[in-house]
């Protein structure tokens, strides 16, 4: 069921459980993390970042192959496919190539301005059907070449934002993209609370979802987390699987190095890497 997150994303409010958001980069990376939610019985959120989509040859490519692929997969379970910190263009693109929901990531413009654009993306994105997430406060770490610092959200920002009607919303609470540093101070619970105070029934993104200790994740779910943005973990063992396959010799044996062995490895990898995550998201059986 290809659908836009709104819908699941309120459920999961609802239900005190998260939706994950896994970031695709290729085809076995879409297949693996269909096949996981159609496994898992659990609602998926695709998330293709402006880097990804340039890798694949362009969001057209993208929304083309994952609605094929639902098709061809017998997919029943509900699946978005959803931009990730796209900028004002990057919307657009998405709108016309057939994506089900779009992030518009103004965070790094002036408040006014993020205000603004958000207001025009989401009355375009809900007139055609799709849903939209905004972002207050970045994000930190690096992804794709866009580096936030990771400052903490201000929650009346939050509020305003939430007012223009976003279906989701990524708020800075210490979170980073990527593995966290040794000395990472840990999400900012007092901050998550204020911004959930405020925004009531909006569901609320964590992004960098790769290395925050399971407790940590369980708490933010508690206080309005419902999406849960995953990239890092999944290339980790992918990256990890195929080096052990390579390592082993089994490249070399017999057709080892026809991709479709080379790379299975690491397609399965990522496929049990998505599962144990909608595990602790909760979102298991949810679809
Ligand atoms: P990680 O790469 O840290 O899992 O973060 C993913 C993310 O937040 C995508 O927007």
């Amino acid at each position: 069921m290809f659908v836009n997150a709104a819908e699941m994303l309120q459920k999961a409010k609802e239900g005190h459980y998260a939706v994950g958001q896994f970031n695709i980069n290729n085809l076995e990376w879409t297949k693996a993390a269909l096949l996981a939610a159609e496994e898992a019985k659990s609602p998926i959120i695709l998330g293709v970042s402006m880097g990804a989509g340039k890798y694949m040859t362009g969001y057209k490519t993208v929304a083309a192959m994952v609605k094929a692929m639902i098709e061809a997969l017998n997919i029943t379970v509900p699946v978005a496919l959803h931009l990730d910190h796209g900028d004002y263009d990057a919307c657009y693109s998405c709108i016309e190539a057939g994506f089900t929901s779009i992030m518009f990531d103004g965070s790094h413009l002036p408040f006014e301005e993020n205000l603004a654009k958000t207001k025009e993306l989401v009355a375009v994105s809900h007139k055609l059907g799709l849903s939209i997430e905004a972002e207050v406060g970045s994000i930190g770490g690096e992804e794709d070449g866009v580096v936030g610092m990771g400052e903490c959200a201000d929650p009346n920002e939050c509020k305003t934002i939430a007012d223009l009607g976003v279906d989701m919303l990524a708020a800075g609470i210490g979170n980073i993209h990527g593995v966290y540093p040794e000395n990472w101070a840990g999400l900012s619970f007092e901050t998550l609370d204020a911004i959930q105070q405020l925004t009531g029934a909006l569901p609320l993104v964590l992004h960098g979802g790769t290395g925050i200790p399971d407790e940590m994740i369980k708490k933010a779910i508690t206080l309005g987390v419902s999406k849960i943005n995953v990239n890092t973990d999944c290339q980790l063992v992918f990256a990890e699987a195929t080096r052990e396959y390579i390592e082993a010799g089994k490249d070399q044996k017999g057709k080892g190095f026809d991709p479709r062995k080379l790379l299975a490895p690491g397609t399965e990898a990522i496929k049990a890497k998505v599962i144990e995550k909608m595990e602790l998201f909760g979102s298991v059986g949810k679809a």
